[in-house]
C-alpha cells in the first residue's frame, strides 16, 4: 500500500530522475528510524549455492545500485543477496540521456544506460563502509573506450580490486549497451577470457586465503548452439555459476507500445518466459555441473517459483522490484 503511493509519485517523474531520487532516499534513510519504510523481517530460508550459504534465495539484480551506495538499505529489505555494479575500472558517464524508459502497460523497462558508474575504487570504498549481513555480489565490466580485444584486462583490474570484498563476482559480458561486449560470449574470445579469469581467481584465492566464486552473466538472445558452446566452456573452465539472463534486444512482445522502439535492453514481464526458457536449457546442458542464478521478469512468487523449478538455485529481481517494491521480496521469501 505504502509502496503503491510512493510509486504513483515516482512514476510521475522521468524514470532516471525517479531512480536517482530513490537511491538518495535509501542512502539518507539508512541508519535512521525512517528505514521503517522498507525494513522487513523475513523468515530464514537458507540455500547453499557456489559454496556460500544465502539466508534466502532472492537477490537484487545488477544495475540498480551500480556504485554500491545502498547495500544497507537492500539488506534491511531482507534480500538474501545484493549484486552491485556493473562497475568498470575507470569512472564513465554512460550514454546520453534519456536512456531509461518504462513500458508501464507491459510492466517492462528499456534501458541503454551504458555502464554509467563512478569506477571500481569508489565502489570498493562504499562496500568497505557498509555494514550488512546478506551476501554481496560485485558485478564487473569493461570501460566503453577499452578496445574489445583488451576487454579481459578490464575484468582483471576489477577482479584485483573487488576480490577481497565480494561474496561472489559476476562477470558481465551480456549488456547490449556497450558496443561489442556480447562478442565475448562466443568461441575463442570466451575461452580466453575464462582462462584469464580463472588464473586470476587462483592467484587471489592464495593471496587472500579465500575462494570467491565467479558467475558469468549471459544474454537471453543466444541461439541454441551458442548456448551449448557457452555451457561447454563454463564446465571446461570450472566457472562457479551462471546468471541468466540479462536484458533482451527482442521487441516482439511489446511491439506497438510507447517506447518499444527505443534502443537498449528490455527487461521485466516481457522477458519472463524467454529467460525461463534459457534457464531450462542451461539446466539440461549443465547437468548439475554449476548452479544457475535465474533473473528476468520475476514479479511475484509464482514467477520466482517458475525460475526455481526450471533449474535455478537462486533468483534475482530488478524490474519487478521497480513495479512492486520491497513487498515483492517478502512475497517470494514467505511463500517459498
Ligand atoms: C535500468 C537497468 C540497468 C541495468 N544495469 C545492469 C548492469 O549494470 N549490469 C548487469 O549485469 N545487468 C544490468 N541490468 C539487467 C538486470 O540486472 C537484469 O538482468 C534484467 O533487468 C532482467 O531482470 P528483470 O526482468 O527482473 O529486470 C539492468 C537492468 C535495468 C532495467
Amino acid at each position: 500500500m505504502l509502496y503503491r503511493l510512493a510509486r504513483a509519485g515516482f512514476f510521475q517523474l522521468d524514470a532516471e530522475k525517479a531512480h536517482d531520487l530513490a537511491i538518495q532516499n535509501f542512502k539518507r534513510f539508512t541508519g535512521t528510524p525512517l528505514d521503517l519504510f522498507y525494513r522487513q523481517q523475513l523468515p530464514h530460508r537458507p540455500v547453499e549455492c557456489m559454496g556460500i550459504t544465502f539466508r534466502n534465495p532472492v537477490g537484487l539484480a545488477a544495475g540498480l545500485d551500480k556504485n554500491g551506495e545502498c547495500i544497507e538499505a537492500f539488506d534491511a529489505m531482507g534480500f538474501g543477496f545484493v549484486e552491485v555494479g556493473t562497475v568498470t575500472p575507470r569512472p564513465q558517464p554512460g550514454n546520453e540521456q534519456p536512456r531509461l524508459f518504462r513500458l508501464v502497460e507491459a510492466e517492462g523497462i528499456i534501458n541503454r544506460m551504458g555502464f554509467n558508474n563512478l569506477g571500481v575504487d569508489h565502489l570498493v570504498d562504499n562496500v568497505k563502509k557498509a555494514k550488512f549481513s546478506c551476501v554481496l555480489g560485485i558485478n564487473i565490466g569493461k570501460n566503453k573506450d577499452t578496445p574489445i580485444e583488451k576487454g579481459a584486462e578490464d575484468y582483471l583490474i576489477c577482479m584485483d580490486k573487488v576480490y577481497e570484498h565480494a561474496g561472489y563476482i559476476a562477470i558481465n559480458i551480456s549488456s547490449p549497451n556497450t558496443p561489442g561486449l556480447r562478442t565475448l560470449q562466443y568461441g575463442a574470445a570466451l575461452d580466453e577470457l575464462l582462462v584469464a579469469l580463472k588464473e586470476k581467481q587462483a592467484q587471489l584465492a592464495e593471496k587472500y586465503n579465500k575462494y570467491v566464486p565467479l558467475a558469468l552473466k549471459i544474454a537471453p538472445d543466444l541461439e541454441d548452439q551458442e548456448l551449448e558452446q557457452i555451457c561447454q566452456s563454463l564446465i571446461k573452465h570450472k566457472i562457479d555459476g551462471v546468471i541468466a539472463t540479462n536484458t533482451t534486444l527482442d521487441r516482439s512482445i511489446v511491439g506497438g507500445m510507447k517506447h518499444a522502439n527505443e534502443a537498449g535492453g528490455l527487461s521485466g514481464r516481457p522477458l519472463q518466459s524467454r529467460s525461463t526458457q534459457v534457464i531450462r536449457q542451461l539446466h539440461e546442458l549443465l547437468d548439475g555441473h554449476l548452479p544457475i542464478i535465474g533473473v528476468g521478469g520475476i514479479d511475484d512468487f509464482v514467477s520466482a517459483k517458475e525460475k526455481l523449478m526450471a533449474g535455478s538455485t537462486l533468483v534475482q529481481v530488478y524490474s519487478g522490484f521497480i513495479y512492486k517494491g520491497p513487498g515483492l521480496v517478502a512475497d517470494i521469501v514467505k511463500n517459498i
